[in-house]
């Protein structure tokens, strides 16, 4: 979270902005049952003056006519304000959660790009595909809707319920007393929906992998006529995807069924408690229309609070699932200053390495020189090392004991990058960019 807010503080404007004017929206949505409230009134005769009296006066007119077309030209212009607003905010929320993901992306990629040789020999790939473009984009719709969601609601509820309380405390304990039992009931289905959704989102990973691995070992697909093996492969992990996504919605399916039941139930009762009510005489006409209305609008936020939350704990693994790639320390933290003119005589004194994961010494105390101008071949059998001599050479790996000079300087002195612009490589596994030949040759 600490990265996001670094990230998000220098978008902090666009970020205030879609802010004021969610809150502006959200409280200006109360007035529209307001209007509805005062044209039934005044329709039914039932004098009531519930818009401000200042309102009243800029379309009051005598005939009774050009009265509620007074009062129509004021709705429809007051809702076209509504809409430029909503640009505005639409505009800004969008500006802002794409400047994070951007961000976020560039600070991946760099990041990616300084982790050491041996991190990507050991990593998933589809896996930091994954992690740099869904995750990513996870992080970017929470910040998008969601976190603008918690001021709109908040907006809402302030003032719907404000407004509802002034037409009648009792009705509005009435009409919101299920309330409660909709937020628990969303955040119980949605943590559940959650859970599956990472499901979904790692087999998804598996997926992407399956395919990445296929592209990159075509080779080795066709030469052994692996084809069918490979089609099986896929379409057993695209049919465990196909499941856990239908069993996600699955959820979905009986959450906004449950939900809706509840919301409608609490409808009815508005309904009938408020029309006896209102022949009473408690409330007027207008009132109860503009009750039902408000009830409407507040009820529909509150049904997504469970899914801002589980939004929030998506994110949280979503963040925590980057965090784990940005702790991993780049190579350059262990880097040498010394930029020297090299001449190139190598020098590889009682180099002793390993790889981490064998238990046998790879190199044990090899010792050679190679002065500057000679031309040296190495020959052995294959897996004796020699490959791996030229990655401690440029640091690719580091060895465990002895110690590689270049002009009587350890290798470790030297400054990576500078090191390693000294020295061609050719690699055995031959990589082309998707590029024109003469781009690939040119790459220094
Ligand atoms: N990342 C790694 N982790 C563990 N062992 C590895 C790793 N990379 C290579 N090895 C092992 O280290 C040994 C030496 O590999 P290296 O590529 O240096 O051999 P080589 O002499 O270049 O062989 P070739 O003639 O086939 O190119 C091999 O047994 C190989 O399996
Ligand atoms: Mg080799």
């Amino acid at each position: 979270m600490k990265q996001l807010i670094k990230i998000g503080k220098n978008h902090k404007w666009i970020f205030f902005l879609g802010i004021g004017f969610t809150i502006l929206l959200s409280v200006s949505r109360s007035f529209i049952p307001k209007s509805i409230e005062y044209v039934f009134d005044t329709l039914l005769g039932e004098d009531v003056p519930n818009l401000p009296v200042c309102a009243i006066d800029l379309v009051y007119a005598d005939d009774f006519k050009t009265h509620l077309a007074g009062v129509a030209i004021g709705l429809a212009l007051f809702s076209l304000l509504r809409a430029a607003f909503m640009v505005v905010n639409s505009v800004a929320k969008a500006h802002f959660s794409e400047n994070i993901a951007r961000d976020l992306r560039n600070k991946m990629y760099s990041h990616l790009q300084n982790l050491s040789y041996t991190y990507h020999n050991n990593a998933d790939t589809g896996d930091l595909i994954q992690r740099s473009t869904t995750d990513i984009d996870t992080i970017r719709m929470f910040f998008q809707n969601h976190v603008f969601n918690i001021f709109w609601i908040a907006g809402l509820a302030v003032s719907v319920i404000y407004q509802m309380v002034k037409i009648d405390l009792f009705l509005t304990i009435i009409s919101l007393i299920v309330l409660p039992v909709t937020v628990g009931i969303s955040i119980f289905y949605f943590k559940k929906i959650e859970k599956i959704f990472t499901e979904v989102e790692e087999s998804e990973s598996r997926l992407t992998t399956t395919v990445q691995e296929n592209l990159n070992g075509v080779r080795v697909v066709k030469a052994f006529s692996n084809e069918q093996y490979e089609i099986d492969k896929f379409v057993e992990k695209n049919n465990e995807y196909k499941e856990k996504s239908l069993r996600m919605y699955y959820k979905m399916a009986n959450y906004w069924s449950t939900s809706d039941l509840i919301t409608f139930t609490q409808y009815c009762l508005t309904l009938v408690i408020g029309s006896y009510y209102a022949i009473n005489g408690n409330i007027s006409t207008g009132q109860l229309i503009a009750f039902i209305m408000f009830v409407q609008i507040i009820v529909w936020p509150i049904r997504n609070l469970g899914r801002i939350v589980a939004e929030y704990s998506k994110t949280t693994v979503s963040i925590a699932r980057l965090n784990t790639i940005f702790d991993v320390e780049d190579e350059y933290v262990d880097n040498g200053t010394d930029k020297r003119k090299i001449d190139g005589k190598i020098e590889f004194k009682n180099v002793t390495f390993k790889f981490d994961d064998s238990s046998e010494n790879l190199l044990d105390n090899l010792s050679l020189t190679i002065n500057p101008g000679e031309t040296i071949a190495l020959i052995g059998k294959t897996g004796s090392g020699k490959s791996t001599l030229i990655k401690l050479l440029i640091r690719l790996l580091d060895y465990q004991s002895g110690s590689i000079e270049i002009d009587g300087v350890p290798i470790a002195q030297y400054n990576k990058k500078y090191l390693r612009s000294n020295i061609g490589v050719i690699l055995q596994e031959p990589f082309l960019y998707s590029k024109t030949v003469q781009e690939n040759i040119g790459i220094t």
